[in-house]
């Protein structure tokens, strides 16, 4: 038992370094991983709304939850002004850090106001909306 959650979780860490092959920086590292936990999560209610995958109202409320917990980590996560080769932040985060910050924010009470409320398949059009609108907002100014 012990053995093959060690194992397991070994795996689960190979999987991150790799997708991530190549980053140097461990801040990079560490905000990246926040910004991926997110970004799967978002792709779990994404299939459920294109009807790839069955629809789990639960599935999707918990993962609001776990969008908002990471949004919360955004901030200190960012911090730091790293950089790496591999990085997609621009230098203008740390330029203009509480507009950044707020913007977490914006993200952060998105999806925990909505986090609970997801009752049928048919809310899984707005979430999408309002949830990806707070991803653009943020992207288009500080991402490459
Ligand atoms: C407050 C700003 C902000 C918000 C809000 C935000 N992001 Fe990001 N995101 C970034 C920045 C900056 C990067 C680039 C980080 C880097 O490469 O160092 C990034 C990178 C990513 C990545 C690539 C991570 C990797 O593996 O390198 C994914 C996926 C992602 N974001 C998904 C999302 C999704 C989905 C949302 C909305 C639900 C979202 N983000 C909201 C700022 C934000």
């Amino acid at each position: 038992m012990k053995k093959t959650f060690v194992t397991l979780t070994l795996i689960a860490m190979g999987t991150a370094a790799l997708s991530h092959g190549g980053v140097q920086d461990k801040n990079v590292m560490a905000r990246m991983e926040v910004m991926k936990t997110i970004g799967s999560q978002m792709k779990l209610i994404g299939k459920m709304a294109k009807g790839e995958t069955a629809f789990d109202a639960a599935a999707v409320n918990a993962a609001l939850t776990e969008i908002a917990a990471q949004a919360a980590l955004v901030p200190d996560s960012f911090e730091t002004p790293a950089t790496d080769p591999k990085s997609e932040a621009l230098p203008l985060i740390w330029e203009q850090f509480d507009d950044f910050t707020k913007l977490a924010g914006d993200l952060e009470s998105t999806a925990a106001n909505l986090a609970g409320t997801v009752q049928t398949d048919a809310d899984l059009g707005p979430v999408m909306g309002q949830m990806g609108a707070t991803c653009k907002a943020c992207h288009s100014t500080y991402r490459e």
